[in-house]
């Protein structure tokens, strides 16, 4: 016992030696009248050229999506933490010939900037696809902005403002109309105007209540923004009671999405403030752009003139054609220097042999075009590229706001960019950029493992033997961290998502490093437990204290998770499978085990599958001290060692009993970043 205090002060000092914070503010509020300058990420045709969004042109068939670059955090615990408002000035532009409305748009809090469920749809207004409509794991609130009535089948009329979460199709929804205050009624109002109007979207996390809040911006627009706020009429278009924390995941962004189809208009968003925890500032009108007139079909061309003398051409145009010359070589030069730039200071010198220039990565990305998108999460996006030398490779772009702690982080990527192993995902290297980490891995053809586990396409089953293969790979891949190297390396973040299949489906553990930098990360504070629940030991839980055997734990509960096919916590399985680790136990105790393999397999070698259930329970138990050494792990797998017998009485081993709603609770503040690609820790200082 005390050997085990004492390592456990010593990965403590260990710990916080590594430890570094990374400071961003906090930004829970905005405001916004120039666009331009507002650093939103933009993507489809969004653009803010002219100052306003531009949400979408007159395109056909496109989507455009634009977020706000800060991530909001909801905490789960706190209902009022999940209180936001939100007020925007909008105008939809309706095409003139032929005429049409648009399909129109939607603000979005989403968890993640990345709608790629919406990418390619452009009905259903750039946010779900037909396959990924109506799915919980979308966590996705919209309130849209309809102008059509056949953008979805579902919706009944056009022009109508709808609640909607997980789908296009609304959970309530009206014609788009506002009450006036002097009147004493209801007033129609057309959406794709041209006209601009003013949105609020009140969301109250203690009574659960949310208000949708329309009217039009007053013509002349009023000077001051007293005057504006007193427009706001003071009956809601659409109040609903909703349970958001089932909704939010802890990490959500917020923004906007809009989509065309063959109907197709401009949609501008010309001024928007946000607050998170409050009512948002009021929006001063008079600062407020107007809208830009309806788009006219081309113009004819003017007419030509008469062709211009030799001697004009000799006398005038070279001189000037020289002198645009100059200017455009030094625009080139400039824009060349603006878009390669990267961030090198004098100390990284030693890790030059690491260092990717970011020329290198754009032109292997191809300018990280949209296609070349492996998957993204909350902190950043990853991109395939190929290097002129015909390697394969995978960027990770992660975004930041701070450099503090960047030297041990730097420094950190340099020595696990050392490690070598066959079931490793290999670091490649990184370059840094301004606000910006670029990480560069081997790249894995066959995607991650949780894919393959919770798919339903038939082409990804895994076979028994597949599956066996991966868990021994990924074994041996820990014991290297764990004993192998010259330095202690946990991985802390061992799940399915996190594992890699390579071309020969080799199981690959993932990530190097991140687990103190994606995005959401940045403002972790030292003591932040890292890891993904269900696969976190007890006491890593309480404490804080990722530990060899903490690592363990989790592989554990992944060899069940390979094998049953389920995740270690599943809210909306049967009652009692909820915990799968609680459920193997209990048929343990009925001696039937293999009762829990995955139904997925159809062969499968029912010793083996009872050595691995057996193993993954002997990882699970709550005492460390009881748990295997990942070589020990190896010597059961290579069936060198028999495992030995366990009780399956002391169930459930440090699971906390905890209710299926505090479960759905907690799998959805936590699986927010579930991409693979993740957390790695060094711990340095050797054994
Ligand atoms: C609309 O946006 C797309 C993508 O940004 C662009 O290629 C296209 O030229 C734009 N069309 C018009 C009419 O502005
Ligand atoms: C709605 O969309 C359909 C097909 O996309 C189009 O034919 C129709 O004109 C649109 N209606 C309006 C009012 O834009
Ligand atoms: C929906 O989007 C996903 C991800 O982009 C894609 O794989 C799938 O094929 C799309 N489905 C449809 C029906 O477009
Ligand atoms: C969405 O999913 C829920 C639950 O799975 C189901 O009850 C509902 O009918 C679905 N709605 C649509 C429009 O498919
Ligand atoms: C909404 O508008 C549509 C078409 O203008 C109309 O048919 C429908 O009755 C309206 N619904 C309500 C609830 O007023
Ligand atoms: C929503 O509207 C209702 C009814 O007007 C009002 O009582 C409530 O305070 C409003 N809530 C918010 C968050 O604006
Ligand atoms: C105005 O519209 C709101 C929301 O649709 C509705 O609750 C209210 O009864 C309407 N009021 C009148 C006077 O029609
Ligand atoms: C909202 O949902 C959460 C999680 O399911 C639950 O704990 C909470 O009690 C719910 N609140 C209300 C008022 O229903």
């Amino acid at each position: 016992m005390a050997g085990v205090l004492e390592s456990l002060s010593f990965w403590m000092i260990i710990g916080v030696h590594v430890t570094f914070l990374v400071l961003a503010q906090d930004v829970n509020q905005f405001v916004i009248y120039d666009f331009k300058n507002s650093g939103l990420y933009l993507h489809g045709m969004a653009n803010t050229h002219d100052g306003p969004l531009h949400l979408t042109n007159n395109t056909e068939t496109r989507t455009g999506h634009a977020f706000h670059k800060s991530p909001m955090k909801f905490t789960a615990s706190s209902p009022s933490s999940f209180s936001f408002s939100t007020e925007f000035v909008f105008a939809i532009i309706p095409l003139q010939s032929p005429p049409s409305y648009g399909q129109g748009m939607a603000f979005v809090v989403a968890p993640t900037t990345d709608l790629r469920y919406g990418g390619t749809a452009t009905s259903g207004l750039g946010l779900f696809n037909r396959t990924h409509d109506n799915r919980t794991e979308n966590h996705i609130l919209a309130i849209e902005l309809d102008t059509n009535e056949s953008s979805d089948v579902f919706d009944k009329s056009g022009n109508h403002v709808g609640i909607d979460i997980n789908s296009i199709v609304s959970v309530d929804s009206a014609n788009a109309s506002f009450f006036d205050d002097k009147e004493g009624k209801n007033i129609t109002l057309l959406l794709a105007s041209g006209n601009s109007i003013v949105i609020w979207i009140d969301y109250d996390g203690i009574e659960q209540l949310l208000n949708v809040t329309l009217a039009p911006v007053p013509t002349p627009k009023p000077v001051s923004s007293l005057l504006s706020s007193s427009i706001k009429p003071s009956v809601p278009l659409l109040s609903r009671s909703i349970n958001l924390s089932t909704i939010f995941m802890e990490t959500m962004f917020v923004g906007f999405s809009g989509s065309t189809g063959s109907t197709r208009s401009d949609q501008y968003i010309l001024g928007w403030s946000f607050k998170k925890g409050g009512k948002a500032e009021s929006l001063d009108l008079s600062k407020i752009l107007d809208p830009p007139p309806p788009s006219s079909p081309p113009s004819s061309p003017p007419p030509p003139s008469p062709p211009p003398t030799l001697k004009q051409i000799l006398g005038i145009t070279i001189p000037t054609i020289a002198f645009l010359l100059m200017i455009l070589g030094g625009i080139v030069y400039l824009y060349k220097r603006k878009k390669y730039a990267e961030v090198l200071e004098q100390w990284e010198k030693e890790y030059s042999p690491q260092r990717f220039s970011f020329k290198k990565l754009y032109k292997a990305t191809k300018g990280f075009k949209e296609n070349q998108l492996l998957g993204a999460g909350g902190f950043g996006k990853v991109y395939k590229g190929i290097l002129p030398s015909g390697t394969e490779i995978a960027v990770k772009r992660v975004y930041h706001d701070a450099e503090q702690g960047m030297k041990q982080y730097v420094a950190e990527i340099a020595s696990m960019g050392r490690l070598r192993h066959k079931n490793l995902v290999q670091l490649l290297g990184y370059c840094r950029r301004k606000g910006e980490l670029l990480l560069v891995y081997d790249y894995m053809p066959n995607g991650s493992l949780d894919d393959y586990l919770f798919t339903k396409n038939k082409l990804k089953d895994l076979t028994w033997s597949q599956r066996l293969n991966i868990i021994k790979g990924v074994a041996s891949a820990l014991l290297y961290l764990h004993e192998e190297w010259e330095q202690v390396v946990l991985h802390r973040d061992i799940k399915a998502s996190n594992i890699l299949l390579d071309a020969d489906l080799n199981g690959r553990l993932g990530d190097f490093g991140l687990a103190r930098f994606h995005d959401r990360g940045v403002n972790l504070e030292a003591t932040r437990v890292v890891g993904t629940i269900g696969y976190m030991a007890p006491e890593l839980t309480a404490m804080g204290v990722a530990t060899t055997k903490t690592d363990v734990y989790a592989f554990g509960a992944f060899i069940m998770e390979v094998v049953c096919g389920r995740r270690p916590v599943d809210p909306d399985g049967p009652r009692e499978q909820v915990i799968l680790v609680k459920w193997v136990a209990s048929c343990g105790r009925r001696d039937a085990l293999t009762d829990t393999v995955d139904s997925k397999l159809r062969d499968f070698n029912a010793e083996e599958a009872k050595m691995l259930l057996k193993l993954g329970m002997l990882c699970s138990q709550s005492n460390p001290e009881n748990r295997p050494s990942m070589r020990e792990i190896l010597q059961y797998l290579e069936g060198n060692v028999k495992v030995p017998g366990i009780s399956f009485d002391t169930a459930g081993f440090g699971m906390p009993n905890i209710s299926h709603e505090t479960v759905t609770q907690m799998t959805t503040a936590s699986s927010s970043a579930n991409f693979s690609y993740e957390d790695v820790t060094i711990l340095f200082g050797g054994r």
